[in-house]
């Protein structure tokens, strides 16, 4: 474990901090199912653990992946970017990774419409990872209608095929993963293309961070570290019969709660809820009051960083001595790193994590999407 070579360091990144809920109503004790194994290699059937795990040097590979593409636009007036699901997060994180420096607007667009701001010197990437999602490929047709060249980040599917046909940029994305267990393929390539239109500074030295830094995470969270001494198998334990509430501490880690949030319902098999500080602080907090007796038991994660700024770590405490006294479980998890890309990560892996020993919990394998298949098919 070399995460001393890392400032500042939270080497415990969990607490959970309160316990609490309706009597009568609080979990069993589980049978120690995520310290055996087999029991874990018999649930996750088709192995997205050791995806999961290979998150850091996949941050590598991606990175290496991208080089050499040429942004379209020389100077973008903004930056657009369509994906759905698994492959829209890449663009959430994009912006705030760019939002402290970038001159230009970043744009995530979930649909199959493209703001009518579009033109020939927007910079546009549509990713897909199978490349057949309709939602993206009706955005790269209309983004070429509107005469913009966008950037194809895929890894094959008709997106491929038409940025060959058009002789546009396409960022090919290794096969055979889910989409969600491929985003640094889905990032990466964006930060650098981004950078090289002069609107980042995508540095190697923070990809370089953040992979080895995630390779050491996985080390400690790995499943052959005993629940006793491994806080990703205790948050699942602490999650595990309640509805989960991720909420970021500040809008800058937005991504990575909604990350949680889509990881729990995709892999764990579960209703989940997410949202930003300090907006929930205006609003949702309300929906706390009422939830009574009838409601179902909701555990609080909210997810911090040293740069979350004065204002939301306010807002953040008085929430939890307010607010959220009715949940079962508050449980703050930071994260860890030097620079953002590191840092942000280091939050995605914990809560991936999460979302696989929850899974493991409820016995259920966390890679077939059955209903997304099913969904997808229909629309054909
Ligand atoms: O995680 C998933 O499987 C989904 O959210 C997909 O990413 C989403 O349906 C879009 O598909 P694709 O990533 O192939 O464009």
């Amino acid at each position: 474990m070399v995460l001393s070579m890392f400032e500042p360091v939270h080497t415990l990144p969990l607490q959970i901090s309160a316990h609490q809920g309706i009597p009568g109503r609080r979990p069993k004790p589980l049978p120690m199912v995520l310290d055996s194994p087999h029991e874990i290699a018999r649930v996750d059937a088709s192995g997205m653990l050791s995806v999961v795990l290979r998150l850091g040097p996949m941050i590598s590979e991606a990175w290496h992946a991208a080089a050499g593409i040429a942004p379209p636009v020389a100077r973008p007036t903004a930056v657009v970017v369509c994906g759905m699901g698994g492959s829209g997060i890449g663009g959430d994180l994009l912006q705030v990774l760019l939002a402290p420096a970038s001159p230009v607007p970043v744009v995530c667009v979930r649909g199959d419409r493209l703001p009518a701001f579009v033109g020939p010197d927007t910079l546009v990437f549509v990713c897909s990872y199978s490349g057949d999602t309709e939602e993206a490929l009706a955005c790269g047709d209309a983004a070429v209608a509107a005469g913009a060249v966008p950037v194809a980040v895929t890894s094959g599917g008709r997106l491929a095929s038409r940025a060959r046909e058009r002789g546009h940029p396409l960022v090919a994305v290794p096969a055979g993963l889910q989409p969600r267990a491929a985003l640094p393929f889905l990032l990466m390539p964006l930060l650098r293309v981004a950078s090289a239109a002069g609107l980042a500074r995508a540095r190697e030295a923070d990809a370089h961070e953040a992979a080895g830094l995630l390779s050491d995470l996985a080390n400690l969270w790995n499943p052959e570290v005993p629940s006793a001494a491994n806080p990703a198998k205790r948050l699942a334990e602490a999650l595990h019969g309640t509805l989960p509430v991720i909420y970021s501490a500040s809008p800058g880690t937005e991504p990575a709660a909604r990350r949680w949030k889509t990881q729990l319902n995709e892999n764990s098999k579960v209703q989940a809820v997410y949202g930003s500080f300090p907006e929930i602080a205006h609003n949702e907090v309300v929906g706390w009051d009422g939830a009574g007796d009838e409601a179902p038991p909701r555990s609080v994660v909210v997810l911090r960083d040293h740069d979350d700024g004065p204002v939301s770590e306010g807002r953040v405490e008085a929430a939890r001595s307010t607010a959220f006294q009715s949940a079962r479980s508050i449980s703050d998890v930071w994260s860890v790193g030097s620079g953002r890309l590191a840092r942000v990560f280091s939050l995605i892996l914990f809560g991936d994590l999460v979302s696989v020993y929850l899974a493991v919990l409820r016995g259920v394998d966390p890679t077939p999407v059955a209903a997304i298949d099913a969904i997808k098919q229909r629309r054909v």
